[in-house]
């Protein structure tokens, strides 16, 4: 493998997820080809991306050493799968969230490269086994999942398929840490990975609370904003409680392991999400951001610009 070529990265589908791992990795450095099978698709995340790269300079938030232009410089869009996989070294897959167009993608993609090329797939919801389930070189293929928006919240969770081989991950964790991700890896696939199964519990407990009557949806909101996700913003839950009782972590659950479990049997079941009870809180939700595309509009840009700052400071910190 040349220096070049060891330099190279495919990112398969443009959208949301495709072309912030196109920023992500020219920020690191390395040469990256857009592909979308949509026509013109890829040369308009060119264009988008531009625009956001010289906004990012423009507002010192830019990732990396390189300036806006150099990092452009790095990145170019094809039509041709061929084309667009030659010379890379790790391909990132960001297409619909469909199994079916993610298990035929990595078949076509594995018809154009060598074999120790390694193949990644930014799906969410879906195990490695499933979506590499009809490669030919499984021990090649990890589901590297990112957190939108990746430019900002950095995590990457790193999941083998049962035969991804330690040199995969590996090598996957140092190019994730080298263009300034946070990957973690797990040891194995589960379903919803660690990120979103943390986030299910956390969503069940709070509808729980508001459904059975003993908290608002702005409060509970509340309650992580202005209470846990302070502290969770630069420590998480096992260091929390290693730093809340005076000697560590034994010493906390010495105090406070009882009080957790009884809480926890007082959990009630998977909540509803979609009957009668459902549609109280998404009442109550609405009333306080109405669900039109102005008022989500303007409070996501809202979140970003925040996002932003707290990455700017966790970054300084
Ligand atoms: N949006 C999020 O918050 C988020 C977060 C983490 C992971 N993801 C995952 O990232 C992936 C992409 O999500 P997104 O939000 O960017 O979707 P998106 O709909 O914005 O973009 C998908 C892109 O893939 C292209 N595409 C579809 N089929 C293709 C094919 N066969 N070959 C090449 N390109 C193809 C589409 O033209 C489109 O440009 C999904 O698996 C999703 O679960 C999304």
């Amino acid at each position: 493998m040349s220096t070049s070529e060891s330099k190279t990265i495919t990112v398969i589908g443009s959208g949301l997820i495709g072309r912030s791992w196109a920023m992500v990795f020219a920020s690191g450095g390395y040469r990256v080809k857009i592909y979308d099978n949509q026509p013109g698709q890829a040369a308009k995340a060119m264009t988008e991306i531009r625009k956001q790269l010289e906004e990012l300079e423009e507002a010192c938030m830019l990732r990396g050493e390189l300036t806006a232009a150099q990092q452009l410089a790095l990145l170019s869009s094809y039509e041709d799968l061929a084309q667009a996989l030659e010379g890379s070294f790790f391909v990132q897959e960001a297409v619909f969230e469909q199994l079916d167009v993610k298990q035929s993608v990595f078949q076509e993609i594995e018809r154009h490269v060598g074999k120790d090329i390694i193949l990644s797939s930014s799906t969410s919801c879906l195990v490695p086994s499933s979506v590499f389930s009809k490669v030919q070189i499984p021990s090649r293929c990890l589901v590297s999942h990112p957190v939108n928006p990746p430019y900002y919240v950095k995590l990457v969770e790193l999941v083998p398929h049962p035969e991804t081989s330690a040199t995969v991950m590996d090598t996957s964790h140092a190019l994730m840490t080298k263009v300034g991700q946070a990957p973690v890896c797990l040891k194995k696939e589960i379903d919803g990975f660690a990120l979103n199964r943390v986030q299910a519990a956390i969503i069940a407990e709070s509808w729980r609370l508001v459904q059975d009557g003993v908290i608002s949806v702005k409060d509970i909101d509340l309650v992580m904003s202005e209470g846990l996700g302070m502290r969770y913003a630069f420590i998480g839950p096992m260091e929390t409680m290693h730093l809340n009782a005076p000697e560590g972590l034994e010493d906390y659950m010495k105090r406070y392991g009882e009080g957790i479990r009884r809480v926890l049997t007082s959990f009630g079941p998977v909540p509803d999400f979609f009957g009668e009870g459902a549609k109280n809180i998404i009442k109550e939700m609405c009333k306080l951001i109405p669900s039109d595309q102005q008022h989500l509009s303007a409070r996501k840009e809202r979140r970003d610009q925040l996002l932003m700052h707290l990455a700017k400071l966790k970054k300084d910190h």
